[in-house]
């Protein structure tokens, strides 16, 4: 079974950005604690972009059986990465560390769940934990 982690926008900043909000731990030791969660259930790949397109094609190329995704801001506003994940077949589980629906408003409404197996927000880095989780078991690994 092999796993693709995409965090979009911003992510790349975590340990620096708005720690109240996103807590210290940066994407890299979020990423180690995932990996070390899965151990040998599941491959694998993380990818982080700022762009939209490059969520875009990693989500169109991608091989995994499932894809943990965190949007970042394009969540609350971006119907072409909804449009991407409808392209492919593989279950997508939208992930976000903060709970967006205790925050502004705008972060309340995401266009790109509709389009995803299931969301998991507000648990900071468990959030991937439990999505990875949520994915294994739909594939009972
Ligand atoms: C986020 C929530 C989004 O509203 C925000 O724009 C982010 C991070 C989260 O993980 O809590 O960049 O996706």
């Amino acid at each position: 079974m092999k796993i693709l982690v995409i965090n979009g926008p911003n992510l790349n900043m975590l340990g620096v950005r708005e720690p109240d909000v996103y807590g210290t731990e940066t994407l890299a030791r979020i990423n180690e604690k995932l990996a070390s969660y899965v151990g040998d259930r599941a491959t694998l790949e993380f990818f982080q972009s700022n762009s939209e397109g490059g969520i875009i094609d990693k989500i169109h190329s991608s091989d995994a059986d499932g894809i943990v995704l965190n949007a970042g801001a394009y969540t609350h506003y971006s119907y072409a990465i909804h449009d991407a994940i409808k392209c492919i077949s593989a279950p997508v589980v939208e992930v976000h560390l903060s709970n967006i629906y205790k925050r502004e408003e705008y972060r309340h409404k995401s266009v790109i769940a509709a389009a995803c197996a299931g969301s998991v927000c507000g648990f900071g880095a468990d959030s991937y934990v439990l999505a990875a989780e949520a994915l294994l078991r739909k594939k009972g690994v």
